[in-house]
Parts: C-alpha cells; sequence; structure tokens
C-alpha cells in the first residue's frame, strides 16, 4: 500500500483538517491521493459529521463515505469499547483488509488514525500496531502551542518503538490560545526538531472554513513542505 498514516498527538488536534488539506494538495497536483478512515467512532454515518464524510468534503474526493470508512461506530468512545457495544470485535487483520480496495482505486492514500497512537482499537492492539502492521510512514500532527514539545515526543517514541518511521510534523494552530499570545509558538518546531531527531513540515494556519477546499490547498501551499510529503508518497521503501 502506498501512503501516509497521519496520526495526532491527541484527539481534536486537527488530524481531519490536516489530512484533507494534504490530499487536496496533492490532487490540486494531479496524484490521485484518497483518503481512508480505517475506523472512526462518535457518530453514525449519513449526517455529514463523521470524519469520513468531512474529509471527502474537504478534499472534494467523490467516493461513497462507507467504503472509505468500513468500521464506523456511533459510541463516543475509544473505537475497541465503540465497536464492542454494538457486538463487533475489531481485529487488526480485517481492518487492513477493508482498506484493500481503496488501495487499489488510489495513486496513495493518506490514512487517519483514530485519536492518537496509543489509542486501543482492539482488544490487544493500539493505533501504533495497525501503523506498525499496514508498514506506512506516518505524519503527526501536534498542536502548534505549549505542551506540544512532551506531546510530539512521547508520540514519535511509541511509534519508533514499533519500528514506525516518522516522515514529519505538522504543527497546527488549532489549541484553545491564540498562537500570537503564546511565546512557545516561536520555538516549538525546533525544539522539536532538535530533542526529537524529526522533520518539522510546517505550521498549519487557522483556517476560516475548513470545508473550503481551496483555502484548505492555499494553506498547505504557504505554510507547508509539500514536497516532504510527497518524497514520504514516493519512496515507500525508504521507510521499510
Ligand atoms: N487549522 C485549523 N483551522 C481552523 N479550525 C481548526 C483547524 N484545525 C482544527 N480546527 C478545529 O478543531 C476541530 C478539531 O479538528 P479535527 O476534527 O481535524 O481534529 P482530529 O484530530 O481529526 O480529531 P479526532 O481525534 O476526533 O479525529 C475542527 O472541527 C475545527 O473546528
Ligand atoms: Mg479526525
Amino acid at each position: 500500500m502506498r501512503g501516509i498514516f497521519v496520526t495526532g498527538t491527541d484527539t481534536g488536534v486537527g488530524k481531519t483538517v490536516v489530512t484533507a488539506a494534504l490530499a487536496a494538495a496533492l490532487r490540486a497536483e494531479g496524484l490521485q491521493a484518497g483518503v481512508w478512515k480505517p475506523v472512526q467512532s462518535g457518530a453514525p454515518l449519513g449526517r455529514g459529521e463523521t470524519d469520513a464524510e468531512r474529509l471527502l468534503q474537504a478534499a472534494g474526493i467523490g467516493e461513497r463515505p462507507e467504503a472509505v470508512a468500513p468500521f464506523t461506530f456511533a459510541a463516543p468512545l475509544t473505537p475497541m469499547l465503540a465497536a464492542r457495544q454494538e457486538g463487533v470485535t475489531l481485529t487488526l487483520d480485517a481492518i487492513v483488509a477493508a482498506g484493500a480496495p481503496l488501495a487499489d482505486r488510489y495513486e496513495a492514500l493518506l490514512v487517519e488514525g483514530a485519536g492518537g497512537v496509543a489509542v486501543p482499537l482492539t482488544e490487544e492492539a493500539l493505533v501504533a500496531d495497525l501503523i506498525a502492521q499496514l508498514a506506512l510512514p506516518t505524519l503527526i500532527v501536534a498542536r502548534s502551542g505549549l505542551g506540544t514539545i512532551n506531546h510530539t515526543l512521547l508520540t514519535a517514541a511509541l511509534l519508533r518503538s514499533r519500528g514506525v518511521p516518522v516522515a514529519g510534523v505538522i504543527l497546527n494552530d488549532s489549541g484553545p490560545t491564540d498562537p500570537q499570545e503564546d511565546p512557545s509558538v516561536a520555538t516549538n518546531a525546533e525544539l522539536i526538531e532538535r530533542y526529537g531527531g524529526l522533520k518539522v513540515l510546517g505550521r498549519f494556519p487557522r483556517v476560516r472554513d475548513i470545508a473550503n477546499t481551496e483555502a484548505l490547498v492555499q494553506a498547505v501551499c504557504e505554510h507547508i513542505d509539500l514536497t516532504a510529503v510527497k518524497e514520504a508518497l514516493a519512496f515507500p521503501d525508504k521507510w521499510i
């Protein structure tokens, strides 16, 4: 499978916004990029509220949400528990198999995880174990403000413990505080690179309308090192 797994330092850090933006920017350059949300919980399909529906809309991809999110559970719980409430026992093999048809239809997939890397996905496995099984490089979406060094380095450490390469970090201006009023924003990228041995691919700005595909593409073009993303997609063997 050719793609990148987009994980985050927490739930709500902006994985869906950034994943949709990257997919839209790659598509604007002519790459047939698709999106995959292997497991999602918190809302049923059909009302446009789930990540799969938001990804498709924001990235401008015409695809059935059921195909992008084969495992959707309504309960606002960690996927393993949300699935169990609906009588489903998730396994890594079933999750990976459900993504194969998507991988066949697109040149590359941007895969959005659930929550962060230490989120329980099945009875035995965390999201990090799914990433390891998929053998994809990762991007970490992190908040741009205070606290992000700790969260980003912990996320990278868990991924590395599973042998998963980190292609880069994207800092997202999604936090509760105004980045203008947080002095840590100016130095976080440099310190994450130094202490984490990681590459920060840019700071994704606050976008007024996160459903506007063109605004997302513009934000990527102006603020994110898309070449590094393409390199991770182009040479998957380098990571495995
Ligand atoms: N760059 C941004 N500009 C404007 N709003 C943003 C941005 N990033 C995130 N947000 C806001 O934060 C919310 C959470 O972002 P998002 O849904 O992308 O997080 P997530 O990491 O995908 O969460 P989950 O763990 O539920 O998948 C968005 O609905 C949006 O309101
Ligand atoms: Mg999301």
